[in-house]
């Protein structure tokens, strides 16, 4: 296409067109108003590809300085807001490639040599995502450093451990906060990974079958920072593969943040009453004075959803999907797009929240006493006595039956009462029904005893830096 004819493409694509596009079509095939943030990437995956078409030889040494110049100013004109992107010249490519064009001349019209806008895009959504899946990994890191300062503060903090949300065992608030670091840990894991995925090159793969210049793609893997190139070029313009890995890497990042929100949801109502979230993550009822809702979290655990639907939206995406590059693909940006601006701001808000939690011990600890939380304890007590488990786990089971209805703790049983279930239970009974006997007693790797607990804060701020 001329210069003319690429400002003219919604009325006629080439010679081969008799009626120009509807306005309704236009717009329902453009993307520029949400691929225009593919530019950066767009301007320098097309200057890497200059560089090694004149470094070929297929364009001259003018040619590519004036691509530079031309590309320099369109830069300039963007960041400043004053490019004009156009509704018909359909996507950021085409603006891009037609104002470069208008700038530079023939010079701009040789920059699509060996190229499609196939490979041209896919190579964009590649470079810009790796950008993206850098920053969330730093943003993960400041997550999981402020997540370690208060389980550090909380080692010797007790609440309840729930299974099935009823009362089990004693566990120590920095123990639980900890086990989602693990999480966060796993889910940084899978970002390094994926990325390798990501960071390969489609450009060369051109429309669909390669292209008969003499291309460099490796040269141009290297200028653009990829580790590889994309090896099949059917595969190269229609894999989305690394954007369905990220946003499922992306949906498990968010469940372990929603499950995180429920906690701090129901830890803060007026039933637990175990923390307290800093107020400006917090929101009034226009209607009900004395309220003061956990929006933040509640937020969060409900935009898991969308960034669950968007790994749906994307897989479905590519179903049906024949070979090799189809318009359907251009709806892979929005889906990407949000669940990277949904993540991103997640993680920013929860690092800053988990630094403004009130715990509220006394209040936890009560809620510890209440279950029978040390009854495992007095089992296990059993059992190194000579009682094989199954017979302890017995007694223990009618010894809280009868403290149930003598509406007492088992530690607050006397010494012959407890003896009467079982005669080897003796005064050091009472250490072991303590919520920090039991808590102190979990003394091994991967356990809730405070020694355990500041061991696995010193493994993971050794690995945080
Ligand atoms: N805007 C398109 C996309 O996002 C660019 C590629 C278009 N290629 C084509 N042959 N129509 O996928």
């Amino acid at each position: 296409m001329s210069t003319n004819q690429l400002d003219k493409k919604s009325q006629a694509w080439s010679a081969l067109f008799s009626e120009p596009m509807s306005e309704l079509v236009k717009r329902y095939t453009a993307s520029v108003f949400f691929d225009k943030r593919l530019w950066k990437a767009d301007i320098q995956g097309s200057l890497a590809h200059a560089d090694m078409l004149a470094a070929q030889g297929l364009i001259s040494a003018d040619d590519l300085a004036a691509i530079q110049k031309g590309m320099a100013q369109i830069t300039a004109e963007i960041e400043s807001g004053q490019f004009e992107w156009k509704l018909d010249l359909e996507d950021v490519h085409l603006n891009i490639e037609a104002r470069l064009t208008q700038l530079v001349g023939d010079a701009g019209k040789r920059l699509h040599t060996g190229r499609s806008r196939n490979d041209q895009v896919a190579t964009d959504v590649r470079l810009w995502l790796r950008g993206e899946i850098d920053e969330i990994g730093v943003l993960l890191t400041e997550l999981q450093k402020a997540l370690v300062d208060v389980a550090e503060q909380n080692a010797d903090v007790i609440l309840p451990g729930f299974t099935h949300l009823q009362v089990a065992q004693p566990v120590a608030f920095g123990h639980h906060l900890l086990a989602y670091v693990e999480m966060f840990a796993r889910d940084a894991e899978r970002m390094i990974d994926l990325r390798k995925r990501v960071n390969r090159l489609p450009l060369g793969s051109a429309a669909l079958a390669g292209t008969s210049y003499p291309l460099d793609r490796e040269r141009v893997a290297r200028t653009l920072g990829f580790e590889a190139v994309c090896q099949n070029s059917l595969d190269g313009v229609s894999d989305r593969d690394f954007a369905i890995e990220f946003t499922a890497a992306a949906s498990l990042l968010m469940v372990h943040v929603s499950r995180l929100s429920e906690e701090l949801i129901l830890w803060m109502s007026q039933s637990f009453g175990f923390i307290d979230l800093a107020d400006r993550f917090c929101t009034g009822s226009s209607i009900m004075p004395q309220k003061k809702n956990p929006d933040v979290p509640e937020l969060a655990r409900g935009k898991t959803g969308r960034v669950v639907g968007h790994v749906m939206g994307l897989i479905t995406l590519m179903k049906g999907q024949p070979l090799a590059y189809n318009k359907d693909n251009q709806e892979d940006k929005e889906p990407l797009f949000d669940t990277v601006d949904t993540l991103k701001d997640t993680l920013r808000i929860f690092a800053e929240m988990a630094a403004g939690i009130t715990v509220k011990p006394e209040a936890m600890e009560r809620a510890a006493k209440k279950g029978y939380a040390t009854a495992t304890d007095l089992a296990d007590y059993l059992v190194k006595k000579g009682l094989p488990f199954r017979d302890a786990h017995e007694v223990v089971a009618h010894a809280v039956k009868d403290a149930i209805a003598a509406g007492a703790d088992l530690s607050e049983l006397p010494l012959d009462k407890l003896k009467a279930y079982n005669p080897a239970i003796e005064q050091d009974v009472y250490e072991v029904l303590s919520l920090r006997g039991s808590l102190n007693a979990r003394n091994i790797l991967g356990g809730t005893a405070p020694e355990q607990v500041r061991a696995q804060v010193a493994r993971h701020r050794a690995r945080l830096g």
